[in-house]
């Protein structure tokens, strides 16, 4: 499978994520403060809980549920109670595309 036009750049919001499907798995895609666009996935590794519904800080994204911080970068949680990591994907820009490829997490 190769990438996929998952959302506009455009409707992004500095440190607001946003819930797409990709491939048919979730995903929060990220704009942090620094411009950069993180994809990682959707459902927390501790609940069954959307993490976009959750709290950007820097380059983490917290779950609203138990407060589990998510590296955007890396996908391991930094606290408890989660302790298993989220999928990263790799992320391209195409003008105002934002593509997903849901086969390629990064290597971390
Ligand atoms: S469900 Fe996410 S930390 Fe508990």
């Amino acid at each position: 499978m190769s990438a996929e036009r998952a959302c506009a750049l455009s409707e992004l919001e500095t440190d607001t994520p946003l819930r797409v499907e990709v491939g048919g798995k979730p995903v929060a895609v990220v704009l942090d403060s620094a411009g950069e666009v993180h994809a990682i996935g959707d459902t927390c590794t501790h609940g069954d809980v959307s993490l976009s519904e959750g709290f950007v800080d820097g380059d983490t994204l917290e779950c609203w549920a138990h407060g589990s911080a998510f590296s955007l970068r890396t996908g391991h949680p930094l606290n408890l109670p989660a302790f298993e990591p989220v999928p990263v994907y790799v992320v391209e820009i195409d003008g105002d595309d934002v593509l997903i490829d849901p086969t390629r997490t990064k290597e971390v």
